[in-house]
């Protein structure tokens, strides 16, 4: 297993350009089940979770050519409608598969995600859904088997936003017949582009980005190609570590307003991020302001930046409240960090940061993916060293870090352990 050495404060320096987003390419690389034939897909980053997807489709029978940033996926040859436990657990996106091979095929046996480190993640929305649409879902040792003749349009009001739910009913309704209305539907970018991604294949989606969304059902899907978004996530995570650092970065392809929740909250802060004509630029202030955030699904502010902004804030002037609403296991990061010197106390679903005026390196675990993001700021702005374990978190998410990292000067290596 790899770890990351990092030799802490350095500001960083310089210009770093964001890759394509992963929660964007996931979906759609499993939209190419709707259709037959070659789907080409650019600005794909090179990622774990990118070569499970793959994994994915070739064990059903697919043709997927990896070059990143050009991905090739032909579905046409697929006689396998199938999500095995092995590459489920590794990456649990893959229910993504769910909607479209139903919608294809007219039956998938996926199994089943389970919980994670953040935690338990149902998809009782995803079944509810296709349920609706005319599916007959059973649970069979630990796998969803799906069976429909073909999917029919149905109204489907979700209980909370799901982003990957409302992609997979989104991905179920372009081939099924009539219309289907989600109602509470997720409006992150990611759903949007797959919206796009879809009605360039010869959908009728409308409505992506708002709550309610209206598909009207075809008969067949044809093949395209396509440039992916910039990963909005990864964008907010080099402005975080540019501002923490007290550094200087133009953060190149960003979407400002993907991105309009955490650049607010770090003016508050009073880092200075200003837009540019070819990205965002973060300069960081004399001093930071404590800023409390509330997780919320988009436009709020994301989940996936909270552990980042945790740790700017661990060394702020004051205190400050987190406040994780989607997930309730995602405070993970909280006691690595305490172990890098940083005052947080969780209370509940909240985390109360009380900034110190420096960290201290140490030797700590990655959990997860955003939290992984969370210590090596930790690592770029803490005194002395701190090796990170457990790294592939990392690798799932953000495409060659420590290079790119290197390149606005930060001191970090990668260390393979030959032994494990
Ligand atoms: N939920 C249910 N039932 C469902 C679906 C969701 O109870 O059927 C709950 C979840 O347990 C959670 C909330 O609803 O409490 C929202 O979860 P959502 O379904 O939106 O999450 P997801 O689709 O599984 C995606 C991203 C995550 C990101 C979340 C929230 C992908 C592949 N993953 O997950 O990304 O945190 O939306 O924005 O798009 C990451 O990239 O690090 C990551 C975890």
């Amino acid at each position: 297993m790899d770890s990351l050495l990092i030799e802490g404060g350095i500001p960083l320096r310089g210009t770093v350009k964001v890759s394509g987003a992963k929660n964007a390419v996931l979906p759609i690389l499993c939209s190419s089940l709707l259709t037959e034939g070659t789907c080409t897909f650019s600005n794909v980053p090179a990622l774990r979770d990118i070569d499970t997807t793959a994994a994915l489709l070739r064990f059903m029978g697919a043709t997927v050519e990896l070059n990143a940033p050009i991905v090739t996926v032909n579905t046409g040859s697929v006689r396998v409608p199938e999500a095995p436990y092995d590459l489920v657990k590794q990456m649990r996106a893959s229910v993504l598969v769910l909607g479209p091979l139903v919608a294809r095929f007219g039956r998938a046996r996926v199994s089943l995600p389970g919980g994670c480190a953040i935690g338990a993640r149902p998809i009782d929305q995803h079944l509810k859904g296709l349920e609706a649409m005319g599916a007959t879902i059973t649970l069979d040792h630990g796998y969803v088997e799906a069976t429909c003749d073909r999917l029919r349009g149905a109204t489907i009001y979700f209980d909370m936003a799901t982003v990957t739910g409302t992609e997979n009913l989104m991905m179920a309704a372009a081939l099924a017949k009539g219309r289907t209305q989600l109602i509470g539907a997720a409006r992150e970018p990611e759903v949007e582009e797959l919206a796009r991604v879809l009605n360039k294949m010869g959908a009728r989606v409308d409505g992506a980005g708002t709550d309610i969304i209206h598909i009207d059902g075809v008969d067949t899907l044809h093949p395209i190609e396509h440039a992916i978004i910039p990963d909005r996530i990864e964008a907010g995570t080099f402005l975080i570590a540019a501002a923490a650092t007290g550094g200087d970065v133009l953060v190149e392809n960003v979407v400002p307003e993907h991105i309009e929740a955490v650049c607010q909250k770090l003016r508050a802060a009073g880092v200075y991020v200003e837009r540019e004509e070819r990205g965002m630029r973060v300069r960081s202030a004399k001093s930071l302001r404590a800023v409390d955030i509330t997780t919320a699904p988009h436009p709020g502010f994301p989940t996936d930046m909270q552990a980042q902004h945790m740790v700017l804030m661990a060394i702020a002037q004051g205190t400050s409240v987190i406040t994780e609403n989607i997930f309730e296991n995602r405070f993970m990061h909280v006691s690595e960090l305490q172990r890098m010197g940083a005052e947080i106390e969780i209370r509940g679903r909240s985390a109360i940061v009380t900034g110190v005026s420096k960290l201290e390196g140490a030797r700590v675990m990655a959990t997860d993916l955003r939290a992984s993001a969370c210590l090596v700021i930790a690592g770029l702005i803490a005194e002395g060293q701190t090796e990170i374990s457990r790294v592939y978190h990392l690798d799932r998410g953000y495409e060659k870090i420590e290079q790119r990292l290197s390149a606005l000067g930060a001191k970090i290596q990668r260390v393979t352990d030959r032994n494990a």
